[in-house]
């Protein structure tokens, strides 16, 4: 038994959508979340800038003493999740991009399969390397949708821009005759619903986060680490308190008393 807290971060509010899931799934697991506000997006930055920045939140998250870290964010995961397992191998550290994959590899029927994320995380190519890895015979489309994360981050979730935009975004992928969509950044299951609109009820969309929290529970039982106390979740931003408090009082629908900021530089 281990009662410390998850930490699980992100550029923004999109791992929120992670931190819901492991909130259903581990009830008894503490979390301590941090969103990059001042920093946010990720996605249209250099490898060498999202690592620095993703080791100084490590840094943040061992000194509130986490037992575990969940990289709510795609664009960190598919870039450099292996570096950051160099850098601090004495704490288990997940991401949700293989969860993705293998919800999608399980989803779909055609074996044509969606992948939209960051400009990074699909110029990375991490996700269609590991769904051939599992699934050889699949056809992969990608698109790197830049304009949904401001759009979620202003809280524009059911507006009619957004849709506009996601219609522009998705025609492509939709002309390949896709079965299975990855949600491949976790801002966008925020913006699900309208999604699931523009690509009609076909296609089946998959938010990584509900894998990743059943996955990281596997794993605290595998290393003894699960809890068994009563849950206290902790948010914490290097800048403005307002999106992150909001979108997680209506996302995770749990009053959210205190958003703290922090000096992240200093890491
Ligand atoms: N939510 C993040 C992801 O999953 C990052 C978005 C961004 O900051 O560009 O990729």
């Amino acid at each position: 038994m281990d009662n410390r807290p998850i930490g699980i971060f992100d550029s923004g509010v999109g791992g929120l959508t992670v931190v819901k899931e492991v909130m259903n799934q581990l009830k008894n697991e503490s979390i301590i979340y941090f969103g990059d506000t001042a920093r946010v997006p990720y996605g249209s930055k250099s490898k060498h800038t999202v690592t620095k920045f993703s080791a100084q939140i490590i840094r943040f998250l061992l000194e509130q003493d986490v037992k575990a870290i969940i990289i709510a964010c795609n664009t960190v995961n598919s870039n450099c999740i292996d570096e950051l397992r160099e850098l601090f191998p004495n704490v288990l550290i997940e991401g949700v991009v293989e969860s993705g994959v293998k919800m999608a590899i399980d989803a779909t029927s055609n074996n044509k399969i969606g992948v939209i994320g960051t400009e990074a995380t699909i110029s990375s190519g991490k996700y269609p390397e590991l769904i051939k890895q599992s699934l050889a015979n699949s056809e992969v489309f990608v698109k790197s949708c830049p304009l949904f994360v401001p759009l979620v981050e202003e809280g524009w979730l059911h507006h009619e821009v957004t849709r506009l935009v996601a219609k522009e975004y998705l025609e492509s992928l939709l002309n390949k005759q896709i079965d299975t969509l990855i949600l491949g950044c976790t801002h966008y299951p925020i913006i699900q619903d309208s999604l699931q609109q523009v690509v009609g009820e076909h296609v089946k969309l998959i938010n990584p986060a509900d894998e990743t929290a059943r996955f990281v529970g596997t794993l605290l039982i595998k290393h003894n680490l699960q809890s068994n106390n009563k849950a206290n979740y902790e948010f914490f931003v290097s800048d403005h308190v307002r999106q992150v408090q909001q979108m997680a009082e209506m996302f995770l629908g749990y009053p959210i008393h205190q958003v703290k900021k922090i000096e992240i530089e200093k890491y």
